[in-house]
């Protein structure tokens, strides 16, 4: 395999292929395809008729089209090759959802960056993540993928990942490109279901969506990608107030934007469109440079431009920053790896080791009476019940990739492969979502058992794209099991491995531990086996609430105050008092916002503030105090919420502005230092300004978003 261009990355090298190029091979650029597309994709790759192919796992297929495209095209441009390597490439780390419990952007980049690795090495150019939708709905399956339901978390996280997918010297000479998605509001879906209408408001969107996004542009991820929805009747495909008045205009991006899959296509459906041709119009009005699966930018732009509709101009800018991608990323000179060094380090055993410690810090722990956790297996008999404890392809989570089920270990496996001197016994019970409960089989192996690890919840197909749910319930006889189970009054530890926050609440007093452990990936049974026995103290704290009950959705901690707060004395009126409240439910979730618990015990000692008062181009400094009480080392994620007391628009009851994990060995009391920036206090003032306004503030200090007060401070003009 020969390669064409020898330090060619320039400026006026990008000039004179343009100039060099024919239409349709420019047009050619703005295709991207994958290999389920109905054509002859060989030739078309030859004649540079696509310029990206997609979702293709195997390096020998990669190198087969590049050669065509780099060895037998006119130009020999080469292919750049996108894949959705959402959480892993071979090895798989938690799903995002999951890894966000870690409130640990560093650790996620680390991890992240082994991802990259094995996937650049895999001959991947370009990753389809970050996804940074904020969602507050747990139907939509889609909420698996991203970091929860909070902007200043999910800012955080989004530049960790970027950073880690855009590393520089992962392999010589190329790099990989992240794609941040899916521009904007699709988390909002109404009803929670996939590819639903978004009706927001634009301060909703520039003050809950967009942050993650703009994180991810200022950390300098490279291309965007549009999403499915329409947002406020306008497809977000050719949503021109987003892809061009804010993200070209406003924010200045120049990257390369590509569409989702079949996005421009959808217009149609979406019925702006009534082919196309018009499709492909719209959404190059929006200056969407890549068709993803859309037949219309390789079948209609050129008619366009002969028609006068679009501009040559246009064509040459998209082409450009494809191209100009191309060489920032090294292809141009580096169009193929070596397919044996990616053996070498697939599942090595240092990133298998990565992913376990991310698997670590993902996992949740939310009851633990009577400290029943860690429990000392040895000499003891364990009852493993449920249809997920001894199942590795669940676990492993949606988009789990190239994931190799031969190399992931079922709970029941790790459980039984690190105890010594324990007997453990296993009944299913029933499948995730059959009808037949197998009570019996579940009675006997629970029979004079000293404690039951109960693990149930979701498949890995019933989270993520187009699986939505209408019910958050555990699927099947699951519930019942675990009520089998609560009965036999063996203490019981409950193991939730799900793709989104479920509802738990009738379950929750019938046990006696839960640990949420989400879909954790390759090492996922590891991490059970070793938070069980204590080998790990889990310091996973929830990115999303856990609702009640499905009615009570959306349900999230930053909601803005009404006129009528359930806290306050309400308005009588027909001799009843008249509030914001379910007749028939808490306001509360089943679990706030930042809850987690340790098998450490921490405290929040003394908080000061460093002033009063602080102009709004200061940093407001706090001193937090933090112990742990108790003879166990941990790690715990102290948090700092404000809330503005008086503004000119309502706000929210109070908003994350702060947090940092902190690992305390037993007895240990840390003073750290809390520096917030009031930008992340600000809003858009009614004439959606953004402003940070002069005024009071509280402040409230702890280990999740139901934190007491600890002080106030003042902002000055
Ligand atoms: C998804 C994207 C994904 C793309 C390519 C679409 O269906 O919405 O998130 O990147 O497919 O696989």
């Amino acid at each position: 395999m020969k390669i064409r261009y020898q330090n060619q990355s320039t400026p006026q090298f990008l000039d004179s292929i343009l100039e060099t190029m024919t239409l349709e091979e420019k047009i050619g650029q703005l295709v991207q395809a994958d290999l389920s597309w109905d054509v002859d994709l060989e030739s078309m790759v030859r004649s540079g008729a696509i310029g990206s192919l997609f979702t293709i796992k195997d390096v020998n297929l990669i190198h087969h089209y590049q050669d065509i495209a780099v060895n037998q095209s006119r130009l020999g441009i080469p292919l750049i090759i996108g894949n959705d390597v959402i959480h892993g490439f071979k090895t798989i780390l938690p799903i995002p959802l999951a890894q966000a419990c870690s409130w640990n952007p560093g650790l996620i980049e680390e991890a992240e960056r082994m991802v990259t690795k094995e996937a650049l090495y895999a001959g991947t150019h370009w990753n389809f993540a970050p996804m940074v939708d904020v969602a507050r709905d747990p139907r939509w399956g889609r909420i698996a993928e991203g970091s929860g339901e909070d902007p200043f978390l999910g800012a955080a996280i989004a530049e960790a990942r970027v950073r880690a997918y855009q590393a520089e010297a992962i392999l010589p000479g190329r790099k990989m490109a992240a794609c941040v998605k899916h521009f904007a509001g699709y988390g909002a879906a109404i009803g929670g279901k996939d590819y639903n209408s978004v009706d927001l408001s634009e301060r909703s969107m520039r003050e809950v969506y967009f942050p993650p996004f703009q994180a991810a542009l200022n950390a300098g991820c490279k291309t965007l990608m549009t999403a499915f929805h329409d947002l406020n009747a306008i497809p977000a495909t050719a949503n021109t107030w987003l892809l061009v008045d804010m993200l070209r205009k406003e924010w200045g991006f120049d990257g390369l934007v590509v569409s989702d899959f079949d996005a421009i296509g959808e217009l149609i459906h979406h019925g702006i469109a009534a082919d196309h041709k018009e499709a492909a119009l719209l959404a190059a009005r929006a200056q969407v440079d890549m068709d993803m699966m859309g037949n219309a930018y390789p079948f209609h732009l050129k008619t366009l431009l002969d028609e006068g509709k679009i501009e040559l101009d246009w064509i040459n800018c998209a082409v450009r920053r494809v191209l100009t991608l191309k060489a920032e990323l090294g292809l141009f000179e580096h169009p193929f790896v070596d397919p044996l060094q990616a053996e070498e380090i697939f599942l090595s055993e240092a990133h298998v080791k990565t992913a376990k410690k991310l698997a670590d810090e993902s996992i949740v722990l939310l009851k633990n009476d009577n400290h029943l956790l860690p429990f000392d297996p040895k000499g003891k008999t364990i009852a493993v019940v449920g249809p997920l404890a001894n199942d590795c392809t669940s676990i492993l989570g949606c988009w789990r990739f190239a994931g190799d089920l031969t190399r992931t270990e079922t709970i029941l496996d790790a459980m039984s492969r690190t105890y010594r001197d324990t007997t453990i016994r296993f009944a299913q019970g029933c499948t995730v979502t059959g009808e037949i409960l197998n009570a019996d089989s579940v009675s006997k192996v629970l029979e004079g058992a000293d404690v039951c690890v109960c693990v149930v919840g979701e498949e890995e197909s019933m989270s993520g794209e187009a699986h939505s749910r209408a019910f958050l319930d555990l699927p099947g006889q699951q519930k019942a099991l675990v009520e089998h189970v609560s009965k036999s009054g063996v203490p019981t530890v409950l193991v939730v491995a799900s793709g989104r926050p479920l509802v738990l609440t009738d379950l929750v007093p019938g046990v006696d531990a839960l640990l949420m452990a989400w879909h954790g990936g390759t090492t996922a049974g590891a991490v059970i086996a070793d938070v069980f026995c204590g080998v790990i103290n889990p310091s996973g704290h929830l990115p999303v609430s856990m609702p009640r009950s499905i009615g009570q959705i959306p349900v999230y901690y930053a909601h803005n105050s009404t006129g009528r707060p359930v806290e306050a004395r309400g308005v009588i009126q027909f001799n009843r008092e008249h509030k914001s409240k379910y007749l028939d439910e808490s306001n509360e979730p089943l679990y706030p916002f930042g809850f987690g618990l340790s098998y450490a015990h921490f405290k929040i000692g003394e908080v000061v503030l460093e002033k009063e008062s602080f102009t709004k181009n200061e940093q407001i400094l706090m001193r937090i105090s933090v112990q742990n009480e108790s003879n166990i080392r941990g790690a715990t994620v102290v948090q700092v919420y404000v809330r503005d007391r008086v503004a000119s628009v309502a706000r929210p009851v109070r908003q994350l502005v702060w947090f940092e994990k902190l690992t305390l060995d037993r007895g240990e009391t840390k003073k750290i230092t809390a520096a917030i920036l009031p930008k992340h206090f600000g809003f858009y003032d009614p004439s959606m300004t953004f402003v940070i306004e002069p005024g009071v503030y509280d402040v409230f200090v702890g280990f999740d978003s139901k934190a007491p007060q600890a002080g106030t401070f003042s902002i000055t003009g």
